[in-house]
């Protein structure tokens, strides 16, 4: 059998990037300089990563960007006032409020809040009925990235089955809508589903998004599929690490000195049976940040173009 390709989400993520600068560069022209709000609340390692990449971004691109960051005992009548003030900003355009949020915070009401002309992140039910509608819409940017990885890489999706693994609003979901839309056959598997694996077999794309380290085995891979790996998981214990990594010396170097490792929701001798695989990192997660860069160009374009 053929080596599996990797799918490089930092490449892809680059040219997309590379596009967006020049339409941002376009738009100066006209005196518009797109703007993304961050909201950060509280202090959950894994969001304040995720945000400050984001924040950095925008400035890479020429974005305009403004962090804010509330503390965790922030209530939801304080967090709805914030998005009141932010919905009527002449200089935001997008405005993304990092999830999770502390248990007080009524996170349904909040993302409710938010104007659908702002919402960058794809959350707002007006944005959610657009996608599944199939009109244009600001699509959640995981989703969407992961069909610009499966189009730029020259990968077919219109009369594909593709098996999604997580039924999640901000994947599982907006992702069956998004490659439906692209004429793929779609499958929703998700903890109560009978005979997941045979399910998963038939997927010519088959989507990893359960946040379960290395849940995909091979035997429920079929030869030369698509694998689209969403999970982000870390491992810093050793009997996990060799269960999943066992043989391999370069990661195993970078284990002892990280004392963690990072592992999507496929296991590694899955990716082998693939024809072609988003690596962990550095597959769907870069994606994510430029089609939220996308949006927000998109959300200036339609506000202020
Ligand atoms: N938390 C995990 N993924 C996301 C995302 O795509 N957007 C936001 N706002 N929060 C997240």
């Amino acid at each position: 059998m053929t080596k599996a390709r990797i799918l490089d989400g930092t490449t892809i993520a680059n040219e997309i990037k590379a596009e967006i600068a020049a339409e941002v560069s376009a738009l100066a022209l006209q005196g518009i300089k797109p703007g993304l709000a961050a909201v950060l609340v509280g202090s959950v390692p894994a969001s304040q990563i995720y945000v400050r990449s984001k924040v950095k971004t925008c400035a890479e691109l020429g974005l305009f960007s403004e962090l804010i960051t509330p503390p965790d005992t922030v209530t939801t009548e304080e967090m709805l006032g914030l998005v009141a003030t932010l919905n009527a900003r002449e200089d935001i355009d997008g405005i993304l409020i990092q999830l999770p949020l502390p248990a007080q915070v009524n996170a349904k009401l909040l993302l409710e809040a938010v104007s659908p002309a702002k919402d960058v992140d794809g959350f707002h039910p007006v944005n959610v009925g657009k996608v599944q509608s199939g009109q244009p819409a600001l699509a959640p940017c995981t989703p969407a990235g992961m069909i610009q990885i499966l189009k730029r890489s020259g990968l077919p999706i219109s009369g594909q089955n593709a098996v999604i693994i997580g039924r999640s609003d901000i994947v599982g979901k907006p992702a069956a809508m998004l490659l439906l839309q692209e004429n793929a056959t779609i499958t929703i598997c998700h903890s109560k589903t009978h005979d997941l694996a045979a399910h998963c077999r038939n997927a010519d794309i088959l989507i990893a998004a359960i946040g379960r380290p290395g849940f995909v085995t091979p035997d429920m891979v079929k030869p030369g599929a698509t694998i689209l790996d969403v999970g982000i998981n870390r491992i810093n214990d050793r009997e996990e690490f060799d269960r999943f990594f066992a043989g391999d010396v370069r990661r195993e170097e970078l284990f002892l000195l990280k004392g963690s490792t990072l592992i999507g929701d496929v296991h590694p001798a899955a990716y082998e049976v693939s024809g072609a695989y988003t690596p962990v990192p550095g597959g769907v997660g870069p994606l994510t940040i430029a089609m939220l860069m996308a949006n927000t160009v998109r959300a200036a374009k339609l506000r202020r173009g």
